[in-house]
């Protein structure tokens, strides 16, 4: 039997806990349920999502608000005194207008929303920050996560902030920033022998076992993916209240994609931005591509893989939101692709000499991507376009090893420097 994420659950939240969310709703059949720390359909076992009941919302509201995801907090599963409670923060990160990397692959116009500028370098900030409110408002005694890398760094950061017990299970062969990027927040660290989607089966056991465990992406899941819509949120505001035409996103999972696509429905049905036409393309490494595959062969469900590529924090080879990216791809006009690990370490440096921002593998997935959707004419070079940087290269430096080193090394002398012949 499973164990619940509350310590008690016949305990009632207070008014307000979850914002203006009225109810979980499955994404498979619309059954509805209350909220609480459920995430699991009960007529068909299919993914719960949020609803909401949202309120009049001004764009003047919004800019009024902190320089922060917090800005949206009427759009989310928060309570309003959110901002007041220790978090980290996160959000608002730089959109990146890209012409030199728009003249390099023959763009009209190009933004890069850079990422790598959260607390913890990395989108997942933004999802944590909401699990923890939601594993607060629930009495969650514990706050865990399976991770690629990145969310473990967001999980140790946010609950070391909060003061709330942290456990974090990770593949032992991550690279090594990622590991101590996570060990220095001072939670516990449990590096398991396997891959992603094994110890992604150990979280989901220990969760259905243990009493008062909040696994952000796992029994608090529905909470978690509402905060990958605050990318959605700011690139419009940041564009001046609109959507752009054509936005690339990297799929592990598939949440972030799942959640940018209502992001923007939200912002439409709240008459915050026109309906306008909007294409969403998702980016995969070929060594773990089961999206992409899927979607070329026309597939409708996703066959899980093992994967093999230095894009680990991607590397998920049973994604649970995989057949919901398929969905949207198609429904907006878009593709899922997929890239090599040489054509990622190429993006890294692309995206770095033309731009000056330092990706790490996924945002080298991402841009390579973009490229080949450009160069194969699946990517209108005349629409505008947004590519997401969602982490930053200074956690992924393996990648680049070998392909970048100093022009020269000298000895301090004038003439030594004169012969490195760059005068
Ligand atoms: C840097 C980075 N970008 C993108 C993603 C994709 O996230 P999702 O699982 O929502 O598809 C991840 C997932 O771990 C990540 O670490
Ligand atoms: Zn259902």
């Amino acid at each position: 039997m499973s164990a619940s994420v509350v310590s008690n659950p016949a305990a009632t939240f207070r008014a307000g806990a979850f914002g203006n969310a009225t109810a979980l709703v499955c994404r498979e059949c619309s059954a509805t349920r209350e909220l609480g720390p459920f995430y699991a359909c009960d007529e068909c076992f299919g993914p719960l999502e949020i609803r909401y009941d949202f309120p009049a919302v001004t764009r003047e509201t919004i800019e009024a608000g902190p320089k922060n995801i917090w800005r949206y907090q009427s759009l989310l599963p928060v309570p309003t005194d959110i901002a007041s409670s220790p978090n980290t923060e996160p959000g608002f990160t730089r959109l990146v207008k890209a012409d030199n990397l728009a003249r390099e692959l023959g763009l009209r116009s190009l933004h890069v929303k850079d990422d790598s500028g959260n607390p913890t370098h990395s989108f997942k900030d933004r999802v944590v920050a909401i699990a923890l409110s939601a594993a607060r408002e629930l009495d969650a005694k514990v706050f865990a996560c399976p991770s690629t890398g990145n969310l473990a760094n967001a999980v140790a950061a946010a609950g070391a902030r909060a003061g709330i017990r942290t456990v974090v299970f990770i593949p032992h062969d991550l690279e090594p920033a990622k590991i101590q990027m996570t060990a220095v927040y001072g939670g516990a660290l449990v590096a398991v022998r396997g891959s992603y989607d094994d110890v992604n089966r150990l979280a989901s056991e220990i969760a259905g076992e243990e009493e008062g465990w909040a696994f952000v992406n796992v029994n608090v899941r529905p909470y978690y993916a509402e905060g990958s819509k605050t990318l959605a949120f700011e690139v419009a505001e940041q564009l001046g209240w609109r959507i752009p035409e054509q936005v690339v996103i990297p799929v592990a999972s598939g949440s972030q994609l799942t959640k940018v696509d209502k992001g923007f429905q939200e912002l439409i049905e709240l008459g915050l931005v026109e309906d306008t036409p909007y294409t969403l393309f998702g980016a995969q490494a070929e060594g773990c591509s089961p999206v992409s595959q899927a979607f070329k062969a026309g597939h409708d469900v996703v066959r899980p893989v093992k994967p093999d590529t230095i894009a680990k924090s991607l590397a998920i080879g049973n994604p649970a939101d995989g057949p919901y990216v398929l969905d949207i791809a198609r429904r907006t006009g878009g593709a899922v692709e997929d890239v090599t690990d040489d054509e990622v370490r190429e993006a890294i440096l692309l995206l770095a000499r033309t731009e000056g921002i330092f990706a790490e593998t996924a945002g080298g997935v991402t841009v390579g991507t973009l490229k080949k959707l450009v160069d194969s004419g699946r990517l209108d070079p005349d629409r505008e376009t947004v590519v997401f940087n969602t982490g930053d290269g200074l956690k992924t430096l393996d990648a680049v090893a070998g392909r970048v080193a100093p022009t020269a090394t000298i000895d301090p002398s004038y003439p030594d420097f004169l012969s490195t012949g760059l005068v």
